[in-house]
């Protein structure tokens, strides 16, 4: 499978790393950034290809991976589905717009291509989909991140926001993937808390929900990526494990 790549910053910098291992079954191929030095720094790790744009690797990919913004997402992912090629979805939250989501999938649906958003920073992925079969009466998502994080300077704990999954995802776009991937799930908005907490370390996220099934409660203590303290390395390992899945012939979870 060749792969291109939009966005090379900490996300396409771990997925660049285990790619060379070899051990995906994926040829990543194109890079394209519009900081040119970023394309260019992991061409050369791959003996891969800088992209002077999307349009010029389209010829030659089965799949591209948005690592971008969600302002990539609005912008090039249209073109690229268009042109019947598969799309991995980092900046979920560009996909909180219900209008634009169903433009993509009705696309997606008319070229034969495939959209994959990536369970991200966050656990239980599995079960949320599951439960979304059934009645889902409560879903909820508080998110504690150190200051730096979230882009502030506190010195004690402090509630950033309180409310609906799409305005938490308007007011943090890159911090609230994980509240669009909640919301998409399970088909319903989830009810966010943003904590920035001084006395933390890692990035939380902490998620209840309630339905017909019953009720669980996972906790994520993620580890920054070393470039991008807003990004957890768990949201890297999602793609990559979702990469190494499409070659593989049995699955097990959701
Ligand atoms: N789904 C999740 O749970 C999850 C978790 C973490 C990050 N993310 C999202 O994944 C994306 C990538 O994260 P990252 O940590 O690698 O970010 P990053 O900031 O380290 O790297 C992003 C790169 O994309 C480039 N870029 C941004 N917009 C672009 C555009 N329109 N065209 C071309 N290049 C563009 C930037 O120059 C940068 O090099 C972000 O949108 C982030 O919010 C999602």
């Amino acid at each position: 499978m060749t792969v291109g790549i939009i966005g090379c910053g900490a996300i396409a910098n771990i997925i660049t790393d285990f790619v060379m291992e070899g051990k995906l079954g994926v040829d990543l191929k194109f890079f394209y950034d519009w900081d040119r030095e970023r394309a260019k720094n992991l061409a050369s790790k791959t003996k891969g290809k800088v992209a002077p744009n999307v349009n010029d690797m389209l010829d030659q990919v089965d799949l591209v991976i948005e690592a971008a913004s969600p302002q990539a997402v609005v912008e090039l992912i249209p073109q690229i589905i268009n042109r019947g090629k598969d799309v991995i979805i980092m900046s979920v939250g560009a996909l909180i717009d219900r209008n634009f989501k169903n433009h993509l999938e009705t696309m997606a649906l008319e070229n034969k291509s495939r959209i994959y958003t990536p369970s991200g920073a966050i656990v239980g992925l599995d079960g949320i989909k599951a439960a979304s079969m059934g009645k889902i009466t409560k879903i909820s998502l508080i998110t504690r991140k150190p200051p730096k994080s979230l882009g502030i300077s506190v010195d004690e704990e402090k509630t950033l926001y309180e409310g609906k999954a799409s305005a938490a995802v308007r007011k943090f776009p890159k911090n609230m993937n994980v509240a669009a991937t909640l919301s998409i799930a399970c088909n319903k908005e989830a009810d966010v808390k943003i904590i920035a907490d001084p006395n933390v370390n890692h990035n939380i996220h902490e998620i209840q929900i309630v339905g017909d099934f019953g009720e669980f409660k996972t906790t994520t203590q993620n580890m920054s990526c070393a470039t991008n303290p807003k990004t957890s390395v768990l949201a890297a390992y999602s793609v990559i494990k979702l990469l190494k899945s499409l070659n593989e012939y049995s699955r097990i979870g959701t």
